[in-house]
């Protein structure tokens, strides 16, 4: 496995729609882990408007930060880039100043790709709530995105949205890659060709011989699912029910990669030095953090043509 790991690169983004639910908390977390595990780890904070990521990581505000980077010189994402405290792993630190409403698309994409060329065996994009482009690039592009929710309605709803937006954004994404917009479209708008799911529209364009390579494209975007804040035995059968359902509805391959339980100590453990956060936390939190993330390394299977987020 390390062996494996060592010749590839594997990237993550970890979304929710929702806010507040433990994006940042976790990416930092994962972070920690990967370089814990000799990894040369980054991660990114996307939460453009929102950025926080740095706080989990004991990180004072610093002028090393993603608004360094200049569309016109997309090497200049190398100024970007901070060590942290924690030996292997880098951090992109982000910006309020850099409002992902003043940032085209084009540049949102041009940054998530120079980001993704960096030499690093992990990079981590941790995403803001939403459905913006600086959400739905990343999350579409990695390899492995993870699609977070607490147990609550709203979560789960939103987390829901999200996947929508992601779908048909990556359908977009490789229509236009395969040179296929305009036969896609056309079945898209047949008034008889009516598609109750996602799942049967991919069934339909799977069962055609117009459009090959089609839905092996669109199943690169399988997403994790992970539950946090579980607070009861009644709740931990809600990620592996979201994955069934989503699996069934969207016709990708979806899974759920764990759960993770509130932790009511977390509040005491989030005022210490984040390097020493572990010692106050709950140990069964800890070992189903862990567990989540080796879950996650293993899930990934690299293929080089994923990082080609451009056509
Ligand atoms: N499993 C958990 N147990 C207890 N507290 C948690 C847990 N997960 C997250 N939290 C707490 O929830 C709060 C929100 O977490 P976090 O900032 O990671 O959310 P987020 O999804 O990144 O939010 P935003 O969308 O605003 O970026 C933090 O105070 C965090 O410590
Ligand atoms: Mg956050």
């Amino acid at each position: 496995m390390r062996e494996r790991l060592q010749k590839t690169k594997h990237t993550f983004a970890i979304g929710s729609g929702k806010g507040g639910v433990g994006k940042s908390l976790l990416s930092s977390n994962f972070g920690i882990h990967c370089s814990k595990k000799a990894y040369k780890t980054l991660i990114i904070d996307m939460d453009l408007g929102g950025a926080n990521l740095h706080t989990y990581l004991d990180f004072r505000p610093t002028p090393t930060r993603i608004d360094l980077w200049n569309p016109r010189e997309p090497e200049s994402i190398l100024k970007t880039i901070s060590s942290t405290a924690f030996p292997g792993l880098d951090i992109i630190v982000g910006s309020d100043e850099l409002l992902a409403s003043q940032i085209e698309s084009a540049s949102i994409e041009l940054l998530v790709y120079e980001i993704m060329k960096l030499d690093y065996e992990v990079i981590i994009f941790d995403l803001g709530a939403g459905v913006g482009p600086e959400t739905l690039i990343p999350f579409c592009a990695v390899d492995t995105p993870v699609l977070l929710s607490t147990p609550e309605d709203t979560s789960i709803e939103n987390a829901y949205f999200l996947l929508k937006k992601a779908f048909h954004f990556k359908l977009r994404q490789v229509s236009k890659e395969l040179g296929y917009e305009q036969g896609i479209q056309e079945i898209i708008n047949k008034p008889l060709k009516k598609f109750s799911t996602p799942s049967d529209l991919l069934k339909y364009i799977g069962g055609s011989e117009q459009f090959p390579g089609f839905n092996s494209k669109m199943k690169e975007l399988s997403p994790g699912i992970l539950l946090n804040q579980v607070r009861s035995f009644n709740e931990e059968s809600i990620g592996p029910s979201m994955a069934q359902v989503c699996r069934h509805y969207f016709g990708l391959d979806i899974i759920s990669v764990g759960l993770i339980q509130y932790d009511s100590s977390m509040w005491v453990a989030s005022r210490k030095n984040k390097s020493k956060m572990m010692n106050y936390l709950d140990l069964k939190f800890c070992g189903q953090m862990s567990s989540v993330f080796q879950n996650l390394l293993k899930s990934v299977t690299f293929n080089p043509q994923r990082n080609k987020i451009r056509a």
